[in-house]
């Protein structure tokens, strides 16, 4: 599943999986994801099919700034699997998941413009736009103008 997401020419500029990964490249990008909890970033989760499990996509809910009642969330499916509405799924049940983090009071997506299908995803899930940043750190890559949509926990 890493390798297959490592194809994809944008899922590398957003996080720490090289392009086109090696095998061992895929190996230790997935025990870096294992370390993500306890180092504080947050949690990292594999999206599995609900029937067979089949890993199909990756997903995270990113804590560095809990203090602020502030998480944000990001989610990638490999370009075979695409087309079914995975990651919405995903998005769904990670914010329902966020919840149960205490202090956790809104989860924030960053999305290009461009990415259509990110969008779709997460007005599916519930998720609302609040604004637009300019010149946000994709990664440590990348700065590029970004939505904003949010997720607030209820009542
Ligand atoms: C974004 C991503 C996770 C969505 O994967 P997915 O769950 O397979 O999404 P789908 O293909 O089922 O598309 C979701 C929606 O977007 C629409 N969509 C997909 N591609 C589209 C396109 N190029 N133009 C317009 N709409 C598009 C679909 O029709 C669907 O709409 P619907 O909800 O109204 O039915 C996937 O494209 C991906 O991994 N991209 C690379 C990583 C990435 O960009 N992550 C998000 C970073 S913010």
């Amino acid at each position: 599943m890493a390798r297959e997401l490592s194809t994809d020419p944008y899922v590398p500029l957003t996080g720490t999986l090289p392009a086109n990964a090696t095998e061992a490249d895929a190996v230790i990008w997935v025990h870096r994801q294992r370390t993500r909890h306890q180092e504080g970033a947050g949690f990292s989760f594999t999206i599995v099919e609900a029937e067979g499990g089949a890993p199909v996509g990756h997903c995270g809910l990113w804590l560095r700034q809990l203090a602020d009642g502030q998480g944000s969330a990001g989610y990638a499916i490999v370009p075979s699997s695409r087309g079914n509405g995975y990651a919405a799924q995903a998005l769904r049940a990670l914010t329902d998941f966020a919840w149960t983090v205490p202090g956790l009071e809104r989860v924030l997506l960053y999305i290009e413009p461009w990415n259509v299908a990110s969008v779709r995803t997460a007005e599916r899930a519930g998720y609302t736009q609040t604004g637009v940043l300019r010149d946000f750190e994709v990664s440590d890559k990348v700065r590029r103008d970004v939505l904003v949509h949010v997720a607030h926990r209820a009542g």
